[in-house]
């Protein structure tokens, strides 16, 4: 056996609880496809950094093969633009903007789309590849057709996809708008998050087709979803445990925004203690109930700063206890924030697993419970 084989083999048998492969043809993919060939060089974050700084990793160096096979996330580029091969030793700091998501992520969501023999499938995010290959292994390559909107990206993919020796379909471009050729998909899976679920996904998805995505926001919160196309245009699912975040589609991502002046506003005492939102659902709370706005601080300090109409909310620990928070602009935007924390926290703060999601013609709903119950509109 090869060192990658090796290696491979105790990638997988290392897979366990939660990250258990249940079936054993996706078990087969995964012992099957080689990662080295879709990583290649990448970055890894540098430990402590803040903002968090990357040191390259380039093909070949001492280390590489064993760290291709750690399941962890490898990030291949950084602003859109910077790949590992351009940064020479030393460190960069950027945002991520394709990488080769863990292996037990990948696999744990191509067995949670529920996929079969027989079935076609829409991947929006090629990224590296890697995903694609290991779908195309288990399904057979004329099954999947993969989306990727930065033909950099999508170039050095399909030369990899090659060399694993499968055969999607590969376009570059804009997967928010779906193939722009085709229709009648069983299944479709994003690997990059969405503001909200794109309407020519509904269409192209046959009614009883499932979609899998992440819903996440300018706050950098995320659920994961799973949808059952109900007719053409509408969807209905629940969102899944676990912990699922993706970088997001271009599109939808946050414009870039100039430094932030805080400014005075009218001034209250806090109902709910602010740290709730920086914790994983609280977050997932708050973006639902302030969609355009961005949230930075942590603890009892937290800024919230919308994006559409440049609202603020800002909190602050009194000194004999409690909260003051600072709201200016035409969105109140705590307000939306507190009341939507107060029905999460009467519900008994369930993870993202006790919301779903009704999508339809005339809007995109998120609701807790049941459908019927508290809901917020996603942005559209
Ligand atoms: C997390 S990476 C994909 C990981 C990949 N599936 C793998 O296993 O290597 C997300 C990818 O989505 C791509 N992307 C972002 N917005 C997109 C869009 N609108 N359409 C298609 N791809 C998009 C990014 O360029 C990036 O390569």
């Amino acid at each position: 056996m090869s060192t990658s084989a090796q290696l491979r083999a105790a990638l997988v048998d290392g897979f366990t609880g939660d990250d258990r492969i249940a079936d054993p043809a996706w078990e087969n993919a995964a012992r099957a496809v080689p990662r080295e060939l879709f990583a290649g060089s990448f970055f890894l974050p540098v430990a402590g950094s803040n903002p968090t700084a990357y040191h390259p990793v380039c093909k070949g160096e001492a280390g590489w093969l064993e760290q291709v096979y750690s399941n962890e996330t490898l990030i291949t580029q950084l602003d859109g633009r910077i790949r590992p091969d351009d940064v020479a030793g030393g460190t960069v700091t950027g945002t991520p903007t394709s990488s080769s998501t863990l292996p037990s992520l990948v696999l744990r969501m191509w067995q949670q789309l529920d996929t079969g023999a027989g079935h076609r499938v829409l991947e929006i995010g090629t990224g590296t590849g890697y995903s694609t290959a290991l779908g195309a292994h288990r399904l057979g390559g004329a099954a999947i057709t993969s989306v990727e909107y930065d033909p950099v990206v999508g170039g050095a993919a399909a030369a990899a996809i090659k060399a694993a020796g499968c055969a999607p379909r590969l376009i570059i471009g804009d997967g928010l708008l779906g193939d722009p050729d085709g229709d009648d998909y069983d299944r479709l899976i994003a690997t990059c998050s969405v503001r909200h679920v794109p309407p020519p996904w509904l269409h192209q998805v046959k009614p009883g087709g499932k979609i899998l995505v992440t819903l996440s926001g300018w706050s950098y919160a995320f659920g994961l979803a799973l949808l059952t196309v109900t007719e053409p245009g509408g969807a209905t699912g629940r969102f899944l445990p676990g912990w699922t975040s993706f970088m997001m589609a271009r599109p939808h991502d946050r414009p870039p925004r100039q430094s932030l002046s805080l400014l005075p506003g009218d001034e209250r005492p806090t109902r709910i203690d602010p740290e709730v939102i920086s914790t994983w659902t609280g977050g997932w709370v708050a973006q639902l109930a302030a969609p355009s706005a961005e949230r930075m601080g942590a603890g009892g300090q937290q800024i919230l700063s919308d994006v559409a109409t440049g609202s603020q909310a800002r909190t602050m620990p009194d000194p004999g206890g409690g909260w003051t928070v600072v709201q200016r602009g035409p969105l109140r935007l705590w307000d939306q924030v507190e009341d939507a924390v107060e029905a999460w926290q009467a519900a008994g703060m369930p993870h993202q697993d006790g919301f779903g999601i009704t999508v339809s013609r005339e809007g995109q709903q998120v609701w807790l419970g049941a459908e019927g119950g508290p809901s917020w509109n996603l942005p559209i």
